[in-house]
């Protein structure tokens, strides 16, 4: 028997409508528009407001518009799974909250928690289950709501992320286009440089926890920078060595958006020009789980089936990643 392989059949996106740009921050912070698109490419990033809004109801208006845009009735799903570091509670899971709110409500559905890297868990994760012939239909949710845990006092963090969701359909390819490769890694030793300390079992949330701002995300950035400019670019080219792919067999680079700088020395050591490297971190920020498939979501008209595409991420833990997948159709 031939073995299965799994593609992406349709890609869904949200964004909440607010946006906070850079001169906004002005007022809120000692910063300036010129510091951060000179060191991060970010100009304004979208910010879910509203009471008892949590990252489930970006997620589950992601899944809506997808299974419209791929003509899918909800039964006909079989498992869904989200990426994200701001699941509206501890438990249950932000992905079971999708599934209750987009109207899916009985199959299974489970969280993955690796940080800016989530997604590309998470899709891997859904690769496997595809290839082993058990599932056939299942969606991939990227999404986080990074405004819950920014300290908007902070500079160095707050100018850096905001909120959105992208979610993915993956099937059994029917040529040979899919997804034909992936690489996760992690490390915990950059467990401290890139947190947030308060709320899990370590450290319960507490009067101290609060008033020592430990429940919001913590970031050393310039060892962080050093470990993300090199694993990322690392694992980009040990994927498309692996693969005997060169520069000009890519079609397209679909990096995490954390920093355009770090994005700009990936595509450089994987020797492809900056017209195929997939870019909205001038729109969104980094909005973690959510980077990589809005950025396949912004980008949908112009994929075209059996190009290749190269995802690559680099987040908390550290967890880094790349995939390597033939684009399965061409634009509806
Ligand atoms: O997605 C998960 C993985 N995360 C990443 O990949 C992020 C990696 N890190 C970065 O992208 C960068 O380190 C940052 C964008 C976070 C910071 O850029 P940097 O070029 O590394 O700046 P820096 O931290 O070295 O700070 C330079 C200066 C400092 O001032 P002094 O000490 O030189 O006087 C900072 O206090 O810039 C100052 N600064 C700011 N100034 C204006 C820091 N944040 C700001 C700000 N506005 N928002």
């Amino acid at each position: 028997m031939s073995k299965i392989r799994a593609c992406i059949t349709g890609v869904g996106g949200y964004l909440p409508d607010d946006v906070l740009t850079n001169f906004d921050l002005e007022k809120m912070v000692d910063t300036n528009d010129e510091w951060i698109v000179s060191r991060t490419g970010i100009k304004q990033r979208h910010i879910l407001k509203g009471e008892n809004m949590g990252t489930s109801h970006m997620g589950a208006k992601a899944v809506l518009q997808l299974l419209e845009k791929t003509n899918t009735k909800p039964e006909e799903v079989e498992l869904l799974i989200c990426a994200t570091v701001t699941p509206d509670y501890q438990f249950p899971s932000c992905a079971n909250l999708i599934c209750t709110q987009a109207g899916l409500n009985t199959f299974g559905s489970f969280d993955v928690s690796a940080a800016c890297s989530g997604f590309l868990y998470a899709l891997s994760t859904a690769v496997a289950f595809i290839e082993s012939g058990r599932y056939k239909k299942i969606i991939v949710v990227g999404a986080d709501k990074m405004s819950a845990i920014m300290d908007y006092t902070d500079r160095t963090t707050c100018v850096l992320f905001g909120d959105g969701a992208g979610a993915v359909m993956i099937e059994p390819s029917k040529d040979e286009n899919g997804i034909i490769d992936f690489i996760l890694n992690s490390d915990g030793t950059g467990e401290k440089m890139l947190f947030m300390k308060g709320g899990g079992s370590r450290y319960p949330a507490t009067e101290e926890t609060v008033k020592n701002k430990w429940h919001y995300v913590f970031q050393d950035g310039q060892p962080v920078f050093k470990f993300a400019v090199t694993r990322m670019a690392d694992v980009s080219a040990e994927i498309m060595e692996r693969n005997n792919l060169v520069g000009d067999d890519i079609a397209w680079l679909v990096p995490h958006q954390a920093n355009k700088r770090i994005i700009d020395a990936t595509a450089r050591r994987m020797n492809i020009s900056d017209e195929k490297v997939m870019l909205n971190i001038q729109n969104y920020g980094n909005t973690t789980a959510g980077t990589i498939p809005l950025c396949l979501f912004d980008y949908e008209k112009q994929l075209k089936k059996g190009d290749n595409l190269i995802l690559a991420s680099f987040g908390g833990g550290f967890t880094w990643g790349s995939i390597y997948l033939k684009w399965a159709y061409d634009p509806k």
